[in-house]
């Protein structure tokens, strides 16, 4: 990780969040802890910027949707808004599937490892976040899947009715595509049309309506 790059980023967040608010004071920049950071809800998480090997997000708890076992936490806020989600989608007849969470470092060190010794370091890193580097260890992504898919995380999701319906609405609870098809470039990874990323509100809906990734957004 480039860490000056990423506290440089993340002050930049910070005070143009403290410009909106306060848009008549003068903007102090106050100096944040790595943790602040870390947990602040626009965290910048990919390639090149990662989090500690220790970090933990606060506030973690199951979601209260459909899901596998122990792979169903996220932070209480994305939580909230996925079960609200969830609920809307089940009302639109769309039935969808919690199928991985918050993952600790050691956790994603174990999935890299693994699609690293099958698929070889290069394709495996087109599809799978090196330990540190993976956004479910912020604790506000999930990873959705359907009957549909048979529970897989495979592209065919984005072209069912069921991911259809996440990728036009998932913006309505503050969250994101992570991934689009149309971006690979910019993220470096493969299209994940399961893989949502809460960011609140404000920032999922000028997403959305500007087709904007997170670097996008952030770097504007
Ligand atoms: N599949 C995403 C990139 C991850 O491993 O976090
Ligand atoms: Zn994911």
């Amino acid at each position: 990780m480039n860490k000056k790059i990423f506290f440089a980023l993340s002050l930049l967040i910070l005070s143009l969040i403290s410009v909106q608010v306060n848009a008549e004071k003068p903007v102090l920049v106050k100096p944040v802890t790595e943790q602040e950071l870390f947990n602040h809800i626009l965290v910048l998480v990919n390639k090149d910027q990662g989090l500690s090997k220790d970090y933990i997000p606060a506030n973690l708890r199951k979601v209260t949707v459909p899901s596998s076992n122990g792979k169903d936490q996220l932070r209480d806020i994305a939580a909230t808004a996925l079960e609200e989600m969830f609920k809307e989608a089940k009302q639109s007849g769309h039935n969808l599937f919690a199928q991985s969470g918050y993952r600790s470092y050691a956790r994603q060190n174990e999935i890299f490892s693994s699609n690293v010794r099958k698929y070889g370091r290069i394709k495996a890193e087109t599809f799978s976040a090196p330990p540190g580097h993976s956004e479910h260890q912020t604790g506000l992504v999930m990873d959705i899947s359907s009957k549909n898919t048979n529970y897989n995380l495979i592209e065919k999701f984005g072209a069912l009715p069921e991911g259809k319906w996440v990728a036009e609405n998932a913006w309505r609870y503050g969250f994101a595509i992570r991934y689009p098809k149309d971006k690979v470039h910019i993220t470096k990874y493969k299209y994940e049309p399961w893989h949502v990323r809460y960011v609140g509100l404000e920032a999922a809906k000028i997403m959305y309506d500007e087709n904007l990734v997170l670097e996008e957004l952030i770097g504007r």
